[in-house]
């Protein structure tokens, strides 16, 4: 478990003071200049030696990422540019440290962009984060005024500005180049990779999209050392985490813990145990709505949450958010869900993503209802193969995985509902 002394983040279960004098009390903002002046090769080292990988979902690594910016200017600006568009459904844990602890996220954007050459930094903050972008502006303005950013920021010799870009409430927006497209002001539509950023991002300059956690994190890391974060977790899954915990625990919250940390262990320690006790549940999504669900039997039975077990299991870390469910819930409803959201959320470039995502909302709505035929189960599964890894981006995977995980775990609940159309109803009737 997780010592209070090792807290990247505030204890977000208490009261205190997120100003930038109480941010500075809690260590942040302590020696940046010193931090900097030892140079870009070694923060990239020590970002590839403590092991971080990108929070953002898919588990990058965060020091290999930054390798693939120019060493020297061609001329060409270069960018940092983080991903507050937080939308994954079930995640809020970038939001906690937006709200409460912005100045991890602002000191690691100037250490990051100095590490990557580049003298300005934007924040893509979701839409509907309003009060989200208030807490950060507010922040930012007062690390403006205490001389930490700016000309000469923080004292680094480093002339570095930061900016707030809000989003209008797209999720495809969250993909790094539709956000991109978006900073530039147009449609918010992802490109074909590769280029990748490094190459050719914000108006075709060397950028690197990284996540608000991965980022707020880097501070500490430099300060506290790389083999102490790599000290956390197993090996090639290191550090702290933010798990965001919804559904049917006794009390549903956003913690930061060991990587790692059994799923009985994360969830008994702090979120007071299943509703209605262990036995009671039934399926467990860990990691945000893009990765497959996995049964009750396997999560309470020592289940890791980390990337390479979960992917051992076929589903995935993600973005850490773990929703809960317990035996009252309506699976195969729940998978439709999801289905009609990413249905609504497709930009519609890609034909199998844009036509798949219908057709498979629409066999999925039958078979909440039981009204389909046995034979439309693995004709549904074909479907969601053809629509997998054959997309521009990693949303055409999102919407065929969760009922991957739903048929490859819960077949008999179909079959069973199919046999006695015994079907539930959705929300329009
Ligand atoms: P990805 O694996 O394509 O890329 C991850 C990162 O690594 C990107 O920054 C990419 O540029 C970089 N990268 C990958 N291969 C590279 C290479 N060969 N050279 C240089 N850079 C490379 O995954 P993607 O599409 O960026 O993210 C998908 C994940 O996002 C999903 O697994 C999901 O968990 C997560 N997600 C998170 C959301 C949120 O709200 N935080 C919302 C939606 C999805
Ligand atoms: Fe757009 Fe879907 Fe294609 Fe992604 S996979 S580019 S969201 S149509």
């Amino acid at each position: 478990m997780l010592k209070d002394s090792d807290r990247i983040f505030t204890n977000l279960y208490g009261m205190y003071d997120r100003s930038l004098a109480g941010a500075k009390a809690r260590g942040a903002w302590d020696g940046t200049a010193d931090l900097i002046g030892k140079g870009r090769d070694w923060i990239v080292q020590e970002m590839k030696d403590s092991g971080l990988r990108g929070r953002g979902g898919a588990g990058f690594p965060t020091g290999l990422k930054w390798s693939f910016m120019p060493k020297e200017s061609d001329g060409r600006p270069a960018y940092l540019v983080v991903n507050a568009d937080e939308s994954e459904p079930g995640t809020c844990k970038d939001r906690e440290i937006m709200r409460h602890d912005p100045h991890t996220l602002i000191e690691g954007c100037l250490i990051a962009s100095f590490a990557m050459n580049a003298h300005v930094c934007y924040i893509y903050i979701r839409g509907e984060y309003i009060r989200e972008r208030e807490a950060l502006q507010a922040a930012i303005d007062a690390a403006y005024d205490d001389g930490l950013l700016g000309p000469n920021a923080a004292g680094s010799g480093w002339d570095f500005d930061l900016y707030v870009a809000h989003g209008a409430g797209a999720y495809i927006c969250g993909e790094e180049t539709a956000l991109l497209e978006s900073l530039e002001g147009k449609k918010g539509m992802p490109r074909m990779k590769p280029p990748f950023p490094a190459g050719a991002g914000l108006y075709g300059c060397p950028t690197t999209v990284n996540n608000v956690e991965s980022i707020a994190v880097v501070p500490t890391i430099l300060r506290r050392g790389a083999s102490w974060f790599a000290g956390f977790g197993r090996p090639n899954n290191a550090g702290t985490k933010l798990f965001a915990i919804s559904g049917h625990v006794n009390r549903p919250c956003v913690v930061e813990e060991e990587m790692s940390i059994t799923f009985r262990e994360l969830i008994d320690r702090h979120c007071g145990g299943i509703r209605g006790g262990w036995d009671n549940l039934k399926a467990v999504i860990p990691g945000g709505s893009s990765v497959p669900l996995l049964p009750g039997r396997i999560m309470q039975d020592e289940a890791i949450m980390d990337f390479d077990w979960l992917r051992e299991q076929k589903s995935g870390l993600g973005t850490a958010a773990v929703i809960v469910m317990d035996q009252s819930t309506d699976v195969i409803k729940a998978i439709w869900r999801l289905a009609a959201f990413y249905k609504h959320e497709s930009c519609g470039q890609c034909t199998p993503c844009r036509e798949g995502t219908g057709w498979m909302m629409r066999v999925m709505e039958r078979l909440v209802k039981g009204d389909a035929e046995p034979a439309e189960i693995d004709m549904l599964l074909d479907v969601t193969k053809q629509v997998e890894g054959h997309t521009i981006c990693a949303l055409g995977d999102a919407a065929a995985w969760p009922i991957q995980g739903l048929i490859r775990h819960f077949r008999h609940e179909i079959e069973d509902r199919i046999a006695h159309k015994r079907g539930g109803r959705i929300a329009a009737e």
